[in-house]
């Protein structure tokens, strides 16, 4: 039998409910399918923070090193002060790791509800591409003359070529493997130099793919497109921060965090690949079963495409999308399920043969584009 050594971490806040809801399903898609997964938690977060003041390091990036994949919960938490956890953790991970392509399908599935009005899942099924190591993400900057009136801060944006080409690259096979369309989105007219750059590469690269037709948005007009007119893209891709922004804005229109997902792909197989729902730790509803573990579980089935058992992804993928579909609602004390129990009837369905979700399903393309 197929065996994968995968690395649990579950974090902080709705992160280790989440994460249980997604190794309940993980576990019925092992029996289902006949592979193994060879699981190992690893204690991270606030909690292991304050008691240890660990965070992200050479000894841990070495043992998850030692996976084919990461299973990521969520992590952030009052008791540490903001950013601590996610510079010193989660970016850390995915700069040292190279996981240079931020993927954040963007699918409103049937029987969802969206608040965007008459929208239907024919007109909203894209794929942002977030580049997910540089940009202001980087850290860099400085402040001189600190708490004075005359303080300067400066922070940088870092965009090279070799970062901006791996992403636009994998974009392109990405729209080649679907509608054929690939945007481009920035703000070119006043970020000059780096809007200048990612142009450039757009070009270049696109001169390779001519059946992808290549257009451009502005980040502003993303932002107005995106939820009227969702049919108008297909592939976006855009810098760290820029993604950061319109995946959330993505995330609603298709229903909400609490079903958003998300990879984190290294793509010259140099370190392990990361999988993470992309809504945070919520710490203000932990432990209540409130949260919504159905981004948690696409994310992990997207973990189970990228290793290629691809027929489990998309069961995972059309079950979750069964009971989503008798949700009233999608997050919060109203679902009509917990968390465990949202995550219990997926469980139970996966085994069952639904029609497959319509449209364009991100299982295949984590199994076909590399
Ligand atoms: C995300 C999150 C993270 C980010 C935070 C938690 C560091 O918002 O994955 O979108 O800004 O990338
Ligand atoms: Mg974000």
């Amino acid at each position: 039998m197929k065996t994968y050594n995968i690395a649990a971490i579950p974090g902080d806040g709705i992160g280790p409910e989440v994460m249980d809801g997604s190794l309940k399903v993980l576990a019925a898609a092992q029996q289902a399918f006949g592979f193994a997964l060879q699981l190992t938690k690893y204690e991270a977060g606030a909690q292991h923070y304050l008691q240890t003041g660990e965070l992200w390091g050479p000894e841990l990036a070495e043992q998850l090193r030692g996976h084919e994949a990461i299973l990521f919960g969520a992590m952030g938490d009052p008791a540490v002060e903001p950013g601590i956890l996610e510079r010193g953790f989660i970016l850390a991970m995915r700069q040292e790791f190279e996981q240079a392509v931020n993927l954040r399908p963007v699918k409103l599935y049937p029987g969802v509800a969206t608040p965007i009005a008459g929208l239907t899942p024919e007109r909203c099924d894209l794929v942002i591409v977030r580049e997910n190591t540089e940009g202001a993400y980087v850290g860099q900057g400085s402040t001189i003359h600190a708490n004075t009136e005359h303080t300067v801060a400066v922070q940088e944006s870092v965009n090279t070529r070799a970062g901006i080409t791996r992403v636009v690259e994998y974009s392109f096979k990405l729209a080649a493997s679907r509608r054929g369309k690939l945007t481009l989105c920035h703000k070119k007219n006043i970020l000059i130099e780096a809007g200048k750059l990612w142009q450039e590469v757009v070009t270049q690269v696109g001169a390779r793919y001519p059946q992808v037709e290549v257009d451009y948005v502005h980040v502003d007009a993303m932002c107005f497109h995106l939820p009227v007119a969702p049919e108008r893209f297909d592939v976006v891709v855009t810098d760290n921060l820029f993604g950061d922004i319109i995946t959330d804005l993505g995330a609603v229109i298709q229903g909400g965090l609490g079903v958003a997902a998300s990879a984190n792909l290294n793509l010259d197989g140099s370190a392990p690949s990361m999988f993470e729902a992309i809504h945070g730790s919520a710490p203000d509803i932990a432990g209540k079963g409130w949260a919504n573990p159905v981004g948690a579980i696409l994310s992990a089935a997207m973990l189970l495409a990228h290793l290629g058992e691809t027929q489990a992804a998309l069961a995972i993928e059309s079950a979750a999308v069964h009971v989503l579909g008798e949700l009233p609602v999608l997050a919060g004390p109203d679902m009509g399920m917990d968390t465990a129990g949202i995550a219990e009837a997926i469980a139970l369905q996966v085994s069952q043969d639904f029609e497959k979700v319509g449209g364009h399903s991100v299982m295949n393309s984590l199994a076909e584009v590399r």
